[in-house]
């Protein structure tokens, strides 16, 4: 497995891959690799005969300095499960080499990607998508794959990607992979390194209490009573510092209407437990 710091020795392994051919799958990530990264890398070795994955710790998409600081970096050890798991080569650029002229959103241009960036996670991280927006349409300019892909866990993420490749006439095709879990139903996230022993046991109550939201919903609950028994049973445990529970229209992320549930909506959930802010969601089409 080939690990590249620099765009230009990238770019040349890549146009020799085109030349004979060959299709090439990407996985942008941050690093601190678990098995939800893992299994990104999975479907696209299945699907492509070359896997690209960059890690890089974007710091325009961190509103928290703090968050930036103790971000987990463990490149030795993400190598190693990179090529395990088939992956062809690394992207591993300094910050240097992405943002040449600087880190400074002030003075890049920006993004409107209109409610999909406002509510949930964009009203709590002003800034953040506009970021994530900035480095990975960066990264699909230098590594032109064909397909990329993208965890569901970052649902919010996931639809802004798809908007911007659609709106940008990206000709990539964009692939969504759903939630990979711990045993205990917690969604697999780098942060949890950072949660104790005791939290570790706590934290699987956000899935199982969206679970069940779920399962009010499927027999008939009405969503406003369904988000309250949600916000309470959450509000019981003093550990969670709830930031939102909603019930949201997958196409706009508005909340959905009381009396009419859509074919496709969301149960979304940001919570912090300790230091660590953890999300989640069920997508239910
Ligand atoms: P990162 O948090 O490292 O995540 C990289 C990819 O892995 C994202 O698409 C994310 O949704 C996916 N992922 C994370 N945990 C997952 C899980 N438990 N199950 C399935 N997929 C999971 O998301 C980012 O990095 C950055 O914002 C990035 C897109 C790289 C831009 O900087």
């Amino acid at each position: 497995m080939d690990v590249f710091d620099q765009v230009s020795t990238l770019k040349k392994f890549l146009n020799n891959c085109r030349k004979t051919n060959k299709s090439v799958g990407f996985v942008p990530t941050m690093g601190a690799l678990h098995e939800g990264h893992l299994t990104l890398i999975k479907n696209s070795t299945k699907e492509n005969e070359v896997t690209i994955c960059s890690i890089f710790v974007n710091p325009t998409q961190f509103n928290n300095a703090i968050d930036l600081k103790h971000y987990p970096i463990q490149h030795e050890q993400d190598f190693k499960l990179l090529k395990d798991a088939g992956c062809s080569a690394v992207f591993l650029p300094s910050v240097e080499e992405m943002y040449p002229n600087g880190v400074s959103q002030k003075s890049m241009l920006a993004f409107n990607f209109g409610t999909l960036e406002t509510r949930l996670e964009g009203a709590f991280r002003p800034g953040h998508f506009n970021g994530v927006g900035i480095v990975v349409s960066k990264l699909f300019h230098m590594v032109e794959p064909n397909k990329a892909y993208f965890g569901l866990k970052d649902l919010q993420q996931f639809l802004i990607i798809r908007k911007m490749v659609n709106d940008l006439s990206f000709p990539i095709d964009i692939k969504g992979i759903p939630t990979v879990r711990e045993k205990s139903g917690l969604a697999m996230s780098s942060r949890n390194q950072r949660l104790t022993e005791e939290e570790l046991s706590i934290a699987p109550y956000i899935y199982q209490t969206i679970t069940e939201m779920k399962n009010m919903l499927s027999s008939n609950h009405s969503p406003k009573d369904v988000l309250e028994w949600g916000i309470d049973e959450i509000n019981k445990n003093p550990s969670f510092h709830l930031e939102y529970l909603d019930i949201v229209k997958t196409d706009t992320l508005e909340r959905v209407d009381d009396q009419h549930l859509p074919k496709s909506y969301a149960i979304v959930i940001a919570s912090h437990l300790g230091k660590v802010r953890l999300i989640d969601n069920l997508l239910i089409e």
